[in-house]
């Protein structure tokens, strides 16, 4: 980034969080633009920590130089041992174990030469310590985050939400993974302490001197970056070594761009206990479990009755259909996963400049992590029947069952948008501000069938009110924007939400077979991927905070190009 470029960021920045205040008289703001950030007093925090983002030099590949990073440096005040988890030599922050019903206080510091925030995604926190770019501070300043934990037992991510440069800062580093139990989960036997383990992935391109190249130019913007190296929990080539029992692996999918389908190799099923931030009521088995960016999925791997020496791999097996027609008929015929596919080609075929992103293309089949049975054990917990208690939504918990509330998802040229807008940190449609307390539905599809002038992309007087929505294309429609139409994980800020519906459309059936038994949408989620023509309806509880609440697509080069919007709860 050049330092002209930063300097007008941070104009945009000062310049957007004064027209906020001036939108929403309930904004603390201090003087010149700078967000009031202090330690409240009477706020007793059970658990105080500082953590640092700032460059780092980390061994991420077996031989040659260190790689540098942009890393998160956690440091406990305050509270429980175990707070804290170090990875050593990784670029991946502390994993953040907290109990619900702790209160939380954060002293970040931003040791970037580069403005940043941290976002914690999943937490039910207040507005001030979401992580809001609007917080986002400048190098060498600190904010204080401070919330109390109010999340059921489940896995959580924090990463950098920084304006327009989520995407570099996530994909240098600046990502961790977060755990809450509670007393429920303590009653159900999980496996716990070292059964119970991280499973980060996210791809990376490395350099012949081990440095991470991102997506140079605007090139693979729009398909969103793919890199060739995978990476779990920080390293690539993992190979855990297990034990004949039941394990947790809490996974979560910190790529940028990257949809996994996870299985094994031999066709054994996947058992899945926990969603975005919380427990299912009951296990679900599947023959492959698809895994898109922001999304966790907790999982059950039994390795028990397995021989001293097995190896079972868990791959990301082939679908298609997630990415724009153009592209997926470009990967025919290439085997999809060649390491010299660079992006470069690829963008410059047909001119459309969205195709780059690297060498292992959104659907190939590729070796995600290895396991090896190396100590037999006699015993292992059981897997529950039940996990927990599971209050279900339905359209009777809402006041807008025939007027949900629109999320339609449309691309042009280098403008992925949501609701034919893209974002701006101080605007809200009348649509998107939403009574404390209230709960409501959400209808998520694809809006291809834009006219020209229907509703134009940054003429905020073009308000589109709930009523007009219903008006819009339903989803598949093969309007122009057809040809770029793929999938996209949508994430909404604040409380978990839960799918209520998935209507598939606009995908060819023997495509949308490679990825149907995949969705696990029985439990609470933040994060839900939207295959191409799907609409999928929500429930989405409003409560306890007010204040600007985001919802974006979590494929993180289209979120920095304005794919987010943002509710304002009143
Ligand atoms: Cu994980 Cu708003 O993001
Ligand atoms: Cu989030
Ligand atoms: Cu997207």
């Amino acid at each position: 980034m050049t330092i002209k470029n930063k300097n007008r960021r941070q104009f945009l920045q000062h310049a957007a969080l004064g027209a906020a205040t001036a939108a929403f008289p309930g904004l603390v703001l201090a003087n010149k633009g700078q967000v009031k950030s202090r330690a409240t007093p009477g706020f007793n925090p059970d658990v105080e920590i500082a953590m640092t983002a700032r460059e780092g030099y980390v061994p991420v590949l077996k031989s040659g130089p260190n790689t540098r990073v942009q890393k998160y440096y956690g440091k406990l005040i305050k509270g429980p041992k175990d707070t804290l988890q170090h990875l050593k030599g990784n670029y991946l922050g502390p994993i953040i174990n907290y109990e619900k019903g702790q209160k939380v206080r954060i002293y970040f510091n931003n040791g970037l030469k580069e403005p940043s925030i941290i976002h914690w995604h999943g937490l039910h926190v207040p507005q001030k310590s979401d992580g809001h770019p609007m917080y986002t501070i400048q190098s060498g300043e600190k904010f204080v985050y401070e919330f109390e934990v109010m999340n059921r037992a489940g896995t959580s991510f924090y990463h950098s939400h920084t304006h327009e440069l989520t995407a570099e800062q996530v994909y240098q580093g600046l990502a961790g993974i977060i755990t809450v139990t509670d007393d429920e989960e303590k009653k159900i036997e999980l496996p716990t302490g070292e059964y119970d383990i991280p499973f980060v992935l996210q791809d990376r391109t490395f350099n012949n001197r081990n440095q991470l190249q991102y997506l140079k130019g605007m090139h693979g913007r729009m398909s969103g970056f793919l890199g060739d190296t995978i990476l779990v929990n920080g390293k690539p080539n993992v190979e855990f070594e297990v034990k004949s029992r039941a394990y947790r692996f809490r996974g979560l999918n910190g790529s940028n761009s990257r949809i996994y389908k996870l299985g094994w190799d031999d066709g054994t099923p996947l058992t899945a206990i926990g969603t975005d931030a919380g427990l299912l009521e009951k296990p679900e088995t599947r023959p492959y479990i698809m895994l898109a960016p922001g999304e966790r999925i907790d999982l059950w791997l039994d390795f028990s009755g397995r021989a001293v020496g097995t190896k079972l791999v868990m791959y990301s097996l082939p679908y298609t259909g997630a990415m724009p027609p153009m592209y997926e008929k470009m990967q025919k015929g290439k085997g999809g996963s060649s390491k010299g596919m660079g992006g470069g080609m690829m963008g410059g075929m047909g001119g459309m400049g969205m195709m780059g992103g690297g060498g292992l293309a959104q659907g190939a089949k590729f070796p995600i992590a290895s396991f090896k049975v190396t100590e037999k054990v006699s015993d292992s917990p059981r897997l529950p029947k039940r996990l927990v208690k599971f209050d279900r939504l339905t359209e009777r918990d809402v006041d807008n069952a025939h007027d949900p509330l629109p999320i339609a998802i449309s691309m042009k040229p280098m403008r992925p948008m949501l609701n034919g807008k893209s974002y701006s940190m101080d605007r809200v449609l009348d649509f998107e501000r939403v009574p404390l307390g209230s709960t409501k539905k959400i209808k998520i599809f694809h809006d291809h069938g834009m006219k020209k002038g229907e509703h134009g992309d940054d003429d905020e007087k073009m308000d589109m009110g709930g009523k007009k929505s219903g008006g819009m294309n339903m989803g598949g429609g093969m309007g122009g924007g057809m040809m770029f139409s793929m999938a996209h994980p949508i994430h909404l800020h604040g409380q978990q939400y839960q799918i209520i519906s998935r209507k598939p459309g606009g995908m060819r059936l023997d495509e949308y077979e490679t990825v149907k038994d995949g969705f696990i949408d029985s439990g609470w989620k933040d994060t839900v991927l939207v295959m191409p023509g799907e609409e999928i309806e929500i429930i989405k509880p409003f409560q306890d905070f007010k204040g600007f609440f985001l919802y974006h697509c979590h494929n993180l080069e289209h979120e920095d190009l304005g794919m987010m919007r943002q509710f304002y709860v009143y």
